[in-house]
């Protein structure tokens, strides 16, 4: 059964570290796009998960820009943090930062939007508990949600217009 008490976004937000290694770059030393957007979805994925405790689908992901290059040796540092929970969909923020292992230099590169939506093991859509939103800063980040929630649902539509006349 669905555990539905409502939850602070404190209690899922999610802090993830590793070292960028050579494996994880390009032959100029930075890490690749890819590895970085992997672990966004891990991150997003994992602060969903500590929300809903039910099994994830990502259904969007916002457009997404790098703002720095994180090199070979730096650390990447990725937070997440609910923003806002619907019925069975939730949204949730991960910022990426590098920290430059020798001088503790830290820079956003990132900050994504990931959508996930709360499945059963047949795929059925379930409940997920609401977010408590307790101060100015967590409404506001929530209202914020539900616009960009707004223009993913028109941009899903219109890709399935289109799809359907391709
Ligand atoms: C995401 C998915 C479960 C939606 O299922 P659906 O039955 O078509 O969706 P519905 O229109 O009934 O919406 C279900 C919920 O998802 C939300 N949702 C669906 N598509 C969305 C999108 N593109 N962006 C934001 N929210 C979306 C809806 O707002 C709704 O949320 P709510 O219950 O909180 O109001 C389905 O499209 C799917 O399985 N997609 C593939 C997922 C996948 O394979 N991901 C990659 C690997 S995990």
């Amino acid at each position: 059964m669905p555990q539905l008490e409502p939850k602070r976004a404190s209690e899922s937000a999610t802090e993830m570290v590793q070292v960028v290694l050579p494996n994880d770059a390009n032959p100029l030393g930075f890490i690749l796009g890819g590895t970085v957007m992997h672990l966004i979805d891990i991150a997003g994925a994992i602060a969903c998960h500590r929300h809903t405790r039910t099994l994830l689908v990502t259904a969007a992901v916002d457009g997404l820009q790098f703002l720095h290059p994180i090199k070979v040796g730096d650390l990447i540092i990725l937070k997440a943090r609910v923003t806002a929970a619907w019925s069975t969909s939730l949204e949730v923020e991960v910022e990426v930062f590098s920290e430059e292992t020798l001088t503790g230099v830290r820079r956003m590169t990132s900050r994504a939007y990931l959508t996930f939506v709360s499945i059963d093991r047949e795929g059925r859509r379930i409940p997920i508990p609401a977010l408590v939103l307790d101060t100015a800063e967590e409404r506001q980040r929530a209202a914020e949600a539900d616009q960009r929630r707004a223009e993913r649902l028109k941009a899903r539509k219109e890709l399935e217009s289109r799809s359907a006349t391709d």
